[in-house]
């Protein structure tokens, strides 16, 4: 498969980006900053340069992809603007490209809490707005999605074992090794299309615990 991944050189991403090299799909990665492009080829991707905000249109990169993954962010310490342009424009923009070019299977990490975005405290609020509406804006795109909603991402070492839940609003802690295993899993094996799902650490090997999705 050619997978377009928007948000190419994130923490997620590049784990994602390497699993799906290494199986000898064709893994693309979209980054701003060329900078970045020797750190996609390093796990085996494609760097596509990019976006999201600037360019007016992403269907140059996601032309020919079989699926596309968002899984940008503006980040924790930009402010409310940005959450527009990156989480819900960038999302936006994505799921127009992947319409316009024929594009069906869009995969996007989206957040626990967009489920309830007023209940969030400070600078979460804007973002959980921005991830709620973007999730909302694919789902009804008419594209085959998926929109995974990890809990508190971790650097701690996968485990392969994960609590899957599309009843949302729980809480905990899931390591982006996890994340980056469950994204690899829903492209390669077209599980959970038009499904929403919260993820976090847990006891059930990732493909048993998305075939209950
Ligand atoms: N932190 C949490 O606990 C948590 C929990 C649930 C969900 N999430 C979501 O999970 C996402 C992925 O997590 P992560 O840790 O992998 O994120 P990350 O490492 O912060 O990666 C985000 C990527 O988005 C890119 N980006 C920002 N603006 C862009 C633009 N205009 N065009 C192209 N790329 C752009 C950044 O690139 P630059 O280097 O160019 O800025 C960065 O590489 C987060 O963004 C967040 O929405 C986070």
């Amino acid at each position: 498969m050619d997978i377009l991944v928007a948000g190419g050189h994130g923490k997620i991403a590049l784990r994602l980006l390497g699993l799906l090299a290494a199986q000898g799909h064709t893994a693309r990665g979209l980054i701003r900053s060329p900078a970045q492009a020797d750190d996609l080829r390093a796990v085996g991707a494609i760097p596509v340069l990019g976006d999201l905000e600037n360019d007016e249109t992403l269907d140059a990169y996601v032309k020919g992809a079989d699926a596309v993954v968002f899984a940008a962010g503006a980040g924790p310490g930009s402010g409310d603007a940005r959450k527009r342009t990156v989480d819900l424009g960038g999302a936006v923009k994505l799921a127009d490209a992947a319409r316009n070019t024929g594009v069906r299977r869009y995969v996007m990490i989206s957040s626990i809490g967009a489920d309830r975005p007023d209940a969030a405290a400070g600078s979460m609020g804007p973002y959980l707005h921005a991830k709620a509406e973007a999730d909302d804006y694919v789902r009804a795109s008419g594209l085959d999605y998926t929109i995974v909603r990890p809990g508190s991402l971790t650097d701690d070492p996968g485990t392969g074992r994960v609590r899957i839940s599309v009843e949302l609003g729980s809480r905990g802690p899931v390591p982006r090794d996890d994340v980056a295993a469950v994204l690899f899993a829903v492209l390669t094996t077209r599980a959970a299309i038009d499904a929403t799902f919260e993820l976090f650490t847990g006891d059930t090997p990732i493909a048993e615990a998305l075939a209950a999705v």
